[in-house]
C-alpha cells in the first residue's frame, strides 16, 4: 500500500444544477477532510509555475469517515438463479475454449456452484491446466474429475463434462481443434462418482465462481483468462457426438428437447447482454466488460468485420483484470451551484497520512457561454492513458526515455494494485491488449501533481497534469475561459462549440470519435477558430459505449504507433461496429483538420523553433507581432527544455494539409531518441533518427477556414511547457497570446 486514500466520481463533466457523487476508499478506517479546489497548475517542478490549487468554499467542505472499499476485478457472465438450473439431476456442460493462461491455477469456465454449501457442479481448468469437473453434494462430499491432460495456450479446444445420475458416472472430455504430431489431441476420463451433486440454487457464472463472503457487492474468484464460445447446458448426460452437434445452428432435434441453455455470444455484441437461444431464456449479463467482437473457434478469415459474419464472432475474451465500474459506495456529493464558474476542479480529500484529488470539470449549459474561449479538456485521452503501467510494466521505457525510469508514487501504488485496471497502452495479465478503459475507478494519473518519467526531462508531465500548463497560462494572462470535455463534444457535436469563437485543445488530443472529429471540422467551417495546443492529435479512432457511461474502446488496428497489435479480424469496435485504428487510414488524416499530423516521438530533450519566410506573410502578421524574424522561438521550457518535443507533428500536403496553409516555423534538430513513426514507413531505412531525418520536426501551421474561421497548430506536446518561462514573458507565450487574442476577435480571418 503506497497510497492510503483514493477515489473517483460518477461524472467527469457537470453543469450548474447537476449533482456529482464522490466515492472514496481509505486503506484503514479513518477520518478525512474534503474540500473543493480549482485546478490551475499541478506542476511540482520548482522551476515551474508552482502548484496552484485554490480552495473554493462549497457544500462538500467537511470531515468524513473513510473505510476500505474493495474492487472486484475480473470479468464474467452472470445468469440469475432459475428453476431449470436448480432442477438438474443429470447434465452436460460444454463449450469451445481458447485458454490464454492454462498454467495459472484453477480457472472456472462455467459454474453452478454454491461456495457456502459446496454444492453443485463446475466445469473448470484445474491446477494442472486440464479440463475438469467438480461435483459437490452439499453434505461435505466434493470430487474433482480431471482429464489430466494440460490444455495448450491459445488453441481452440472443445471441452465437455457430464454426469449421469442413473449410473453415477462423471465424464470429462477435451478435444483440441488442431492436431499436432506427437501431442495428444484429445483426452477423456470417466469415473463413477460416489454421490450425486446437489442443486446449487445459485446464479450460474461463466469465467468465474461466486465467492463466499459478506460485505457489500458481489465477490468472485477463480477467474478464467481466455475465450469461451458457444457454451451449452443440457439436462442429461450426452455422448460426445451429440454434444458436438449442439454447436450446429439451428440446434438439431431431438437433442434440443434436453437443452437447458445455449448461449450465443455473437448476439447483442455492443451490449452487456448475453442471450440464451433455448426456450428457457436464461439470459445473462457480462460484468466488467470482457472483450466482445473477437474471433470465435470457427472464424474463417473470409470476413474481417463481426457485423459481416456475426456467427464467426461467437466468443467472448475474459480477463482476470477486466474492470468497468468499481461500484464503491458514495461518500459525499456536490450539487453544482448556479454561481460556480466553468473550469477544472477537484475534490481534494486528505487524511492525516495521504491525499487524493478526484478531478472533474464544470461546464456551461449548451448555448449559454460565459466567455468566447473554450478550453476542451481531452478526457478521452485521459481515459486512454488511465492508470498507465508503461513505466513499470513495459520493457522499453528506459530505452525510449534515454534515461533511468523514476516511478512516481501513483505508479508504485498501481504496481501493487492491479485490480485498479490499466490503460489502453497496457496488456491484460494474459498478454492480450487492453481495448476498453473506464473512469468509474480511481484513475491515479488524472491528477494534479502526478508525474511520468517518460515525459521529457524537466517537469515530466503527461496528459492531465501537462494540460495544467495551459490552464495556468490562461489564468496568468487573464483570459477568461469556459471548459467542456470530450464527453460533451461527443454527445453534442458542433452545437456545443457554436457558442464559442475559439476552442483550445489540450497537449495531446489523440483519441477522437467520429462525432468529436466532425464537431471540430464543423466548428472551423462555420467560422470558428481552433488552437491545436498539442502533438499527435486526432490520431486514433475510438468509440464511446452507446449506453454505459464513461468508457471508451480502441482497436489498435493494422498500422500506427501501437502499444499492442489487434488480432486479425478484430479491427472493428464492439461498441459501435465502426472500423477502428488510425484516422489516417480512414481518409481522415489529422492534417486535413489541423494542418499537421504525427511524425515522430522522443522523450528526453526538446528543441526550439525557427521562423520560415512564410511567417512574413501579412495573413499571419498578427501572430508574430513583437517577435523578430531571427529569434529562436521556445528554446526553453519545462518539458525537455524546449517547445518542440515528446510527440510532434508536421505539415504534409499529400495527407491533406490545405494548399493555402502557411508553415510559419519549424523546429530545430531533435535528438536521436526521436524516431520516424512506423506508419510513415513503407520499409525501414537507416535514417530514421532525429539528427538524420529532415522530416523529424514540428511545424507551426496557420490557415484560414470557411466563414472567417481559422486554425493554428502548435504541433508539439512540449509547447505548453514553455509558456510560463521568464514569468510568462517569452516569445512562445507571446506567439500563443497573439494567436488567442486575434482568434477570440469576431473580425473574420
Ligand atoms: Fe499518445
Amino acid at each position: 500500500m503506497v497510497k492510503s486514500i483514493a477515489g473517483y466520481s460518477d461524472r467527469i463533466s457537470v453543469q450548474p444544477g447537476e449533482t456529482i457523487r464522490f466515492m472514496v476508499s481509505c486503506s484503514e478506517p479513518t477520518t478525512y477532510r474534503a474540500r473543493l479546489v480549482r485546478v490551475v497548475s499541478g506542476d511540482l517542478n520548482p522551476r515551474g509555475p508552482g502548484v496552484k490549487l485554490p480552495a473554493v468554499a462549497s457544500a462538500i467542505d467537511g470531515t468524513y469517515r473513510g473505510r476500505p472499499q474493495a474492487i472486484n476485478a475480473g470479468s464474467y457472465v452472470l445468469v440469475p438463479a432459475a428453476p431449470p438450473l436448480a432442477a438438474l439431476a443429470g447434465f452436460t456442460v460444454q463449450a469451445m475454449i481458447w485458454p490464454t493462461t492454462p498454467d495459472r491455477g484453477e480457472q472456472v469456465l462455467l459454474s453452478c456452484w454454491s461456495a457456502a454449501r459446496q454444492a453443485g457442479f463446475e466445469l473448470l481448468i484445474d491446477e494442472g491446466g486440464a479440463a475438469a469437473l467438480r461435483l459437490g453434494d452439499g453434505a461435505g462430499r466434493v470430487e474433482l474429475v480431471s482429464t489430466g491432460e494440460r490444455l495448450l495456450e491459445r488453441a481452440w479446444c472443445f471441452v465437455h463434462a457430464s454426469f449421469d445420475p442413473a449410473t453415477g458416472r462423471a465424464t470429462v472430455h477435451q478435444r483440441r481443434q488442431v492436431a499436432y504430431s506427437g501431442l495428444a489431441t484429445e483426452a477423456t476420463v470417466e469415473r463413477r462418482a460416489g454421490f450425486a451433486p446437489a442443486g446449487a440454487d445459485a446464479p450460474l457464472l461463466m469465467a468465474a465462481r461466486l465467492a463466499e463472503g459478506d460485505g457489500p457487492g458481489r465477490r468472485t474468484a477463480a477467474h478464467y483468462n481466455g475465450r469461451i464460445d458457444s457454451p451449452r447446458l443440457s439436462r442429461r448426460a450426452l455422448p460426445i457426438d451429440e454434444a458436438l452437434s449442439l454447436h450446429l445452428r439451428p440446434v438439431p432435434q431431438p437433442v434440443s428437447a434436453d437443452l437447458v441453455a445455449a448461449w450465443d455470444f455473437s448476439l447483442e455484441i455492443p451490449t452487456e447482454q448475453v442471450i440464451d437461444l433455448s426456450s428457457n431464456r436464461l439470459h445473462g449479463t457480462a460484468v466488467n466488460l470482457p472483450t466482445r467482437a473477437v474471433t470465435g473457434y470457427n472464424w474463417s478469415g473470409a470476413e474481417m468485420s463481426w457485423r459481416a459474419a456475426p456467427h464467426e464472432y461467437g466468443a467472448i475474451h475474459f480477463h482476470d483484470d477486466d474492470l468497468y465500474d468499481a461500484g464503491w459506495e458514495s461518500d459525499f456529493s456536490l450539487a453544482v451551484p448556479e454561481g460556480l464558474p466553468s473550469g477544472c476542479y477537484a475534490a481534494h480529500v486528505a487524511s492525516d497520512t495521504d491525499e487524493d484529488f478526484i478531478t472533474f470539470f464544470v461546464r456551461r449549459p449548451t448555448g449559454r457561454p460565459a466567455s468566447r474561449i473554450l478550453y476542451l479538456a481531452e478526457t478521452a485521452t485521459y481515459l486512454a492513458y488511465a492508470n498507465h503501467a508503461f513505466n513499470f510494466a513495459a520493457h522499453a521505457s528506459e530505452m525510449l526515455g534515454n534515461h533511468l525510469v523514476i516511478l512516481d508514487r501513483w505508479e508504485q501504488h498501481l504496481n501493487l494494485h492491479p485490480e485498479l485496471g490499466n490503460s489502453l497502452y497496457d496488456l491484460h495479465s494474459d498478454g492480450s491488449g487492453i481495448c476498453y478503459s473506464s473512469r468509474l475507478r480511481p484513475v491515479l494519473n488524472m491528477r494534479p501533481k502526478a508525474m511520468s518519467s517518460t515525459a521529457g526531462l524537466g517537469s515530466m508531465l503527461w496528459g492531465y497534469n501537462a494540460d495544467t500548463h495551459i490552464t495556468d497560462w490562461l489564468e496568468a494572462k487573464g483570459f477568461a475561459f469556459d471548459v467542456a470535455t470530450d464527453e460533451d463534444l461527443h454527445a453534442e457535436g458542433a452545437r456545443l462549440l457554436d457558442a464559442y469563437k475559439v476552442v483550445l485543445t489540450g497537449t495531446h488530443p489523440e483519441y477522437y470519435t467520429a462525432a468529436m472529429r466532425q464537431a471540430l471540422a464543423d466548428h472551423t467551417a462555420r467560422g470558428g477558430r481552433l488552437m491545436y495546443m498539442g502533438g499527435n492529435g486526432f490520431y486514433w479512432r475510438i468509440a464511446y459505449h452507446p449506453t454505459l457511461p464513461g468508457v471508451i474502446e480502441v482497436r489498435r488496428a493494422e498500422d500506427g504507433t501501437r502499444a499492442w497489435i489487434a488480432r486479425p479480424g478484430e479491427y472493428y469496435h464492439s461498441f459501435t461496429g465502426e472500423y477502428g485504428g488510425l484516422w489516417l487510414r480512414q481518409n481522415r488524416p489529422p492534417q486535413q483538420l489541423v494542418g499537421t499530423g504525427f511524425i515522430a516521438q522522443g522523450f528526453d530533450h526538446s528543441s526550439g523553433y525557427r521562423r520560415t519566410p512564410e511567417s512574413a506573410d501579412p495573413r499571419v502578421a498578427f501572430a508574430f507581432e513583437g517577435i523578430g524574424m531571427d529569434e529562436t522561438i521556445g528554446g526553453f521550457g519545462l518539458i525537455g527544455n524546449g517547445a518542440a518535443g515528446l510527440e510532434i507533428d508536421i505539415a504534409d500536403p499529400a495527407l491533406g494539409t490545405p494548399p493555402h496553409a502557411l508553415v510559419v516555423a519549424r523546429s530545430e534538430t531533435l535528438t536521436d531518441t526521436y524516431l520516424l513513426v512506423n506508419e510513415e514507413l513503407p520499409l525501414n531505412t537507416p535514417d530514421l533518427m532525429g539528427t538524420m531525418n529532415p522530416r523529424i520536426r514540428s511545424d507551426l501551421v496557420f490557415f484560414e477556414t470557411g466563414n472567417g474561421g481559422a486554425v493554428f497548430a502548435f504541433s508539439s506536446m512540449a509547447w505548453s511547457g514553455s509558456l510560463s518561462h521568464n514569468r510568462y514573458d517569452n516569445n512562445a507565450s507571446r506567439l500563443t497570446e497573439n494567436v488567442l487574442r486575434r482568434f477570440a476577435d469576431e473580425r473574420p480571418l
